[in-house]
């Protein structure tokens, strides 16, 4: 099924200048950045978009890490979105991440921070795709309205 999904390159992806390297891999598996945007983030969208782990003793590192630059916030599309960037993603912890996986290849190796400088973030279902490119692209939502309201 065509998809659409929220993918984020993290402040340690941009600082290494990885955007180019993931626009390569996901065109090279048919998915395509429909929108992108270089952002700051500020702690309440953090709040918002980490809710589910706001309580865990790692989230004060987490917010130190998301607010120490910029982060490029992307919507992409295509067949099987969602798993598929998260395939192309490996998992949280970038040293269980195989080469190959762009954590495996540039995430923290540190036992300490590997869990948490994990370069990039994809949307972890449909659902929450939705909600997490509403929150980032609140402007396409409210550009849908406007056409609806000048039609
Ligand atoms: P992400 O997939 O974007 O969503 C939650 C983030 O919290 C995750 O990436 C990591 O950056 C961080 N994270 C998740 N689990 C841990 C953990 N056990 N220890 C430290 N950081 C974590």
């Amino acid at each position: 099924m065509r998809e659409r999904t929220y993918a984020m390159l993290k402040p340690d992806g941009v600082k290494m200048g990885l955007f180019p390297e993931v626009v390569e891999r996901f065109k090279n598996v048919g998915l395509e950045i429909t929108h992108t945007k270089e952002m700051v983030l500020n702690e309440e969208i953090l709040k918002e978009h980490y809710a589910h782990v706001a309580d865990k003793p790692f989230f004060p590192e987490l917010e130190k890490y998301m607010l120490s630059g910029p982060v490029i916030a992307m919507i992409v599309e295509g067949e099987d979105a969602v798993n598929r960037v998260r395939e192309l993603m490996g998992p949280t912890n970038c040293k269980e991440a195989l080469p190959g996986t762009i954590r495996g290849d540039y995430g923290s190796k540190d036992d300490e921070t590997c869990r948490t400088y994990n370069v990039i973030h994809g949307s972890d279902s449909l659902e929450n795709a939705e909600i997490e490119v509403n929150r980032f692209f609140p402007e396409l939502k409210k550009n849908k309205t406007l056409k609806k309201a000048i039609r």
